[in-house]
């Protein structure tokens, strides 16, 4: 772990602008982790996977808590805010700055409505990667999310930028989108951390009850369970994962798919060998949970 110093908070963009000054000029590499908050482990890591790449640039870390990718009745209002802990958090894995804007300053046009065209104000439209999944039950979320990435890296101009793999889509599409828009910025995706028992850390993990996260545990066992048997295709793995989910209690599935490992379909004959996704999204009480994993399918035929 970094030695603990305290991160620098800038609220607005003359703040950051002025802190990174340093940096440009004299062409150190900037890293950065854009968050909601509410910084846990899984956050940290990405840290240290900005830190590994930067050396002794600066890594930066986003705090914002961005409403263009909330639906209306989903859980903006109750999304947890703790800056105070999140600070610690950033000072224990050595981030120099803490970038935490108000929406004001984010928007300062407004925050355009997340299912349609604002009035004057540019966006960034998701690619139909963004219709399927999550995008089919949140939809308008990954416009959202992609515009308020873009601005963030306009701000904060990193060399690279960390993402984790527990939102696989979100990943995919980010980098897309840097690719597309040639925003020269390396996106990296690091890996999904887990609690022991196999729970996917989330900020929104925190929302359940010790009853609920019990049953939360099903998710993570029905992807490896799936895992297990891809050797045998795909409709086995799927079959597996949904004998899992069958002897929970209290989630509500959304969906339970494999796809290609780039989130396309799999072709009708999957060759021995193919590397694919298997990812989850269910409601456990009131909260909605995510998840995914990579699989390594055979070819029985049936897929
Ligand atoms: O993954 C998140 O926390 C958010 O979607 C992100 C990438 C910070 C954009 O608000």
């Amino acid at each position: 772990m970094a030695p603990h110093h305290e991160p620098v908070l800038a609220s607005t963009r003359t703040e950051l602008a002025a802190l990174l000054a340093d940096a440009r000029r004299d062409d150190r590499q900037i890293g950065f982790v854009p968050t909601m908050g509410a910084l846990h482990e899984g956050h940290a890591s990405l840290m240290r996977v900005a830190r590994k790449h930067v050396g002794d640039g600066p890594v930066v870390v986003s705090i914002f808590v961005n409403p263009m990718q909330f639906g209306s009745g989903e859980d903006l209002d109750r999304y947890p805010r703790t800056l105070d802990a999140d600070l610690v958090i950033c000072g224990e894995e050595g981030v120099d700055v803490v970038f935490a804007p108000s929406v004001e300053e984010m928007y300062p046009h407004g925050v355009p409505a997340s299912d349609r065209e604002p009035d004057g104000v540019t966006v960034v439209p998701a690619p139909a990667l963004a219709d399927i999944l999550e995008g089919e039950v949140r939809p308008g979320h990954f416009r959202g999310v992609l515009t308020v990435v873009a601005k963030l890296f306009g701000l904060v101009r990193p060399d690279v930028a960390v993402f984790g793999q527990k939102d696989y889509q979100q990943l995919a599409l980010i980098r897309r989108m840097a690719e597309d828009l040639c925003m020269g910025v390396e996106v990296i995706g690091a890996e999904t951390r887990r609690d022991p028992d196999g729970l996917a850390m989330s900020s929104r993990n925190r929302y359940l009850s010790p009853e609920e996260r019990e049953h939360a545990l099903s998710l993570s066992r029905a992807l490896r369970r799936a895992q297990a048997t891809g050797f045998e295709g795909a409709d086995h793995a799927l079959a597996a994962a949904r004998a899992e989910l069958r002897e929970a209690h209290g989630v509500d599935l959304d969906y339970l798919v494999i796809t290609a490992a780039d989130l396309g379909r799999l072709p009708d004959e999957v060759l021995p060998g193919t590397e694919g996704r298997i990812l989850i999204a269910a409601r456990v009480g009131s909260t909605r949970l995510i998840d995914n994993l990579p699989i390594t399918l055979g070819n029985k035929g049936d897929n």
